[in-house]
C-alpha cells in the first residue's frame, strides 16, 4: 500500500516535472518571440535623434511597449520621428505619456494613421497632454490619415495651435471625412503666430465648393507664411471652390515657395483663371508645384497658365502637372513657349502626358531644354503624346544640351516609336551631363530584339557613371528567347533595374 503510494508520488513528480519542462519551453519561447518582435521594431538612436521607422511593419502594442520604453530611457532628444502608422496597434497611451517627457524636442514626426486604435477619446487626451509639455518644439509633422473623429482632430490641432515656438506645420488627412464641419478641426491652425511653413495633405478629404471657405479663412488669419502646401488631390472644389481658395492665397501672396495639387477637382477654364490671378501676383516666388491634372481647363486655361508663368521671373524650381482631359495644341503650346521664357530654371518636371502633342510638342520641349540648359533635375513625362522617332529625336538633342544634370526622368511610354526614336533617346542618356540617377521608360513602343539589346548595349557602357538606372520596357515586340538572354546577361548588375516583359505578336501595335 505505502509503496504504491510512493509509486503514485513518483508519477506525479516525474509528471509534475513535465509539466515545468513544458511551461519552462513556453516561457522561453514566449520570451524569444517577444525578443523577435522586437528585432522587427526599428528604433535608432544618435545622439539627440530618435529615429523609428516602422510604417507598415505590424508592430502591434507589444512593438508600442517596446518603442516607449526607448522614450523613457531617452528624454533628451531634440528630434523625434516616430513613423508608427499601419501597425495594428490598437493602444498608443503608452507611447503618448512617454512623449511627453521629451520636452527638449525641437522636431517631431509622428505618424500613426490606419491603425485600429480603440477608446480614441481617453488616447487623445494623453496626446494632448504631451504636446502640452513640448514647449520647444519648432517643427511638426503629424500623420493621422484613416483615423479619428473630428472632435479628436480638432482637440489635437487646438493644443498645437499654442505651442509658441512652432514654425513648420505638415497635417497630414489622407482618406479623413472634412466634409461639412469636419473642416472645422482645422480652424485653430488660423491660430499659430510664428508660422512660416504649411503643408496640408488633404487628399480624397470630400471637400467641395462651401469647405474652402474654412482654408479661406485659415490662409486669410496666418502670419505671412515663406511656404505653402496644399494637397487637395481627388476631392471635389469646382470652379467655385477655386475661385474662394484663390482669394485666401491672395492674403499670401508673398510666398515663396507654392504647391498646389488639384488633381479631379473639376475646376475648369473660370477655376484655372482665379487660380492663376493670384499665382502671377506671387511675384517673390522661387519654387512652384502645379498640379491641374484632369480639371477641364481646356485651352483657355491653358493660356492662363502661360500669360502667369511668364511673370514669374525668380522662378528656380517649376513642377507643373497638366495632363490628362486638360487641352489641345493651343493650351499646350501656351505653356511651353512661356516656361521657355522664363529665367533659367535649377529643376524642371513637366507631367503633360495624353495630350497628343505630336512632333511639334516635341520640337517645343527642346527649346525649353535649350534654354534652359543648367538644370539639376530634369523629370519629362510625355506618355501618349504621339511624338514618334522624329519627336524623339527632338527630346534626344534637348538632353545632350544640358550641363549639370544630377537627377534625369523620362517617361515616353506609348508614342509610336520604332527601334530608331528608342535608340537616340538611349543615346542621349548614355551621352547626358553627368546625371547620377536616371530613369528611361519606353514601354508600349514597337520595339525589336535588335533595338532594345542596342539600347541596353548603349546604356551599359555609362552605368559605371550612374548610382541607379532603372529602365522599363515592357509591351514591346520583344521575343521570348531575347528576354531570356538579356536577363541572364544583365542579372547581377545591382545598379541596373530592367522592368521587361513579352506579350503575344497579334497584342503588338
Ligand atoms: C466629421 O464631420 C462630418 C460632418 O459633420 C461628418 O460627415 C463625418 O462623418 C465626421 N467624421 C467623423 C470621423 O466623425
Ligand atoms: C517681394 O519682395 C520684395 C522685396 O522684399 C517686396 O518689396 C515685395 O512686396 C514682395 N512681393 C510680394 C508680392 O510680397
Ligand atoms: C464641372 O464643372 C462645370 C462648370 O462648373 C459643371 O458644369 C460640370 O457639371 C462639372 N462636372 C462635374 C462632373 O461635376
Ligand atoms: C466664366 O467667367 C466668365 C467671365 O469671367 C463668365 O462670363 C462666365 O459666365 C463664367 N463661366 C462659368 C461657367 O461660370
Ligand atoms: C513566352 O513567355 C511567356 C511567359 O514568360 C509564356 O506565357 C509564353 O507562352 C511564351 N511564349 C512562347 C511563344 O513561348
Amino acid at each position: 500500500m505505502q509503496k504504491e503510494q510512493q509509486q503514485q508520488h513518483k508519477d506525479s513528480t516525474f509528471l509534475g516535472k513535465i509539466v515545468w519542462i513544458l511551461i519552462g519551453i513556453l516561457v522561453a519561447f514566449g520570451i524569444k518571440l517577444y525578443i523577435s518582435e522586437n528585432e522587427n521594431v526599428n528604433c535608432l538612436i544618435n545622439d539627440d535623434e530618435i529615429i523609428m521607422d516602422n510604417n507598415g511593419k505590424f508592430i502591434r502594442d507589444a512593438g508600442i511597449a517596446y518603442l516607449s520604453s526607448q522614450l523613457n530611457q531617452n528624454i533628451q532628444a531634440t528630434k523625434l520621428i516616430a513613423d508608427l502608422s499601419i501597425n495594428q496597434i490598437s493602444d498608443l497611451t503608452s507611447f503618448f505619456e512617454s512623449l511627453g517627457q521629451l520636452t527638449k524636442l525641437k522636431e517631431l514626426k509622428l505618424s500613426f494613421g490606419n491603425n485600429p486604435i480603440i477608446n480614441q477619446e481617453a488616447q487623445i487626451q494623453k496626446l494632448v497632454e504631451s504636446f502640452q509639455k513640448l514647449k520647444e518644439l519648432q517643427n511638426l509633422n503629424l500623420g493621422i490619415d484613416s483615423i479619428l473623429n473630428n472632435q479628436s482632430r480638432m482637440k489635437i490641432i487646438k493644443q498645437i495651435s499654442k505651442i509658441p515656438q512652432l514654425i513648420t506645420l505638415r497635417i497630414s488627412l489622407i482618406n479623413c471625412d472634412l466634409s461639412e464641419d469636419g473642416i472645422k478641426s482645422l480652424e485653430p491652425i488660423k491660430d499659430i503666430k510664428n508660422l512660416r511653413t504649411l503643408e496640408l495633405i488633404l487628399v480624397g478629404s470630400k471637400l467641395k465648393e462651401k469647405e474652402m471657405d474654412q482654408l479661406q479663412l485659415i490662409l486669410q488669419k496666418l502670419p505671412k507664411l515663406d511656404k505653402l502646401n496644399l494637397n487637395l488631390y481627388a476631392n471635389k472644389i469646382q470652379q467655385e471652390g477655386m475661385n474662394i481658395l484663390s482669394n485666401g492665397l491672395l492674403e499670401q501672396r508673398q510666398i515663396r515657395e507654392l504647391g498646389i495639387d488639384l488633381y479631379f477637382n473639376n475646376i475648369t477654364v473660370n477655376g484655372t483663371e482665379s487660380l492663376m490671378n493670384v499665382i502671377g501676383q506671387m511675384n517673390n516666388l522661387t519654387k512652384l508645384n502645379l498640379g491641374l491634372e484632369f480639371n477641364y481647363i481646356k485651352d483657355e486655361g491653358g493660356k492662363y497658365i502661360g500669360d502667369t508663368l511668364i511673370q514669374l521671373q525668380q522662378l528656380k524650381e517649376l513642377s507643373i502637372n497638366v495632363a490628362t482631359k486638360n487641352f489641345g495644341w493651343i493650351g499646350f503650346e501656351a505653356i511651353l513657349t512661356a516656361i521657355e521664357k522664363l529665367q533659367p530654371l535649377d529643376k524642371l518636371e513637366l507631367i503633360i502626358g495624353v495630350n497628343k502633342c505630336g512632333v511639334k510638342g516635341a520640337e517645343l520641349l527642346k527649346n525649353v531644354l535649350f534654354k534652359h540648359n543648367k538644370l539639376k533635375s530634369l523629370k519629362i513625362n510625355y506618355l501618349e503624346n504621339y511624338i514618334g522617332d522624329a519627336g524623339a529625336t527632338f527630346i534626344a538633342e534637348g538632353i545632350q544640351y544640358q550641363k549639370n544634370l544630377e537627377d534625369l526622368y523620362l517617361n515616353i511610354n506609348f508614342n509610336s516609336l520604332s527601334d530608331r526614336g528608342a535608340l537616340e533617346l538611349a543615346r542621349a542618356v548614355k551621352n547626358a551631363k553627368s546625371p547620377k540617377v536616371v530613369q528611361l521608360k519606353v514601354s508600349q513602343n514597337q520595339l525589336t530584339d535588335k533595338g532594345i539589346k542596342d539600347m541596353l548595349y548603349l546604356l551599359e557602357q555609362s552605368l559605371p557613371q550612374f548610382n541607379s538606372l532603372d529602365v522599363e520596357l515592357l509591351n514591346t515586340a520583344l521575343t521570348n528567347a531575347t528576354r531570356d538572354d538579356i536577363q541572364i546577361k544583365y542579372a547581377n548588375i545591382q545598379k541596373l533595374n530592367l522592368k521587361l516583359n513579352t506579350i503575344p505578336p497579334s497584342n503588338w501595335d
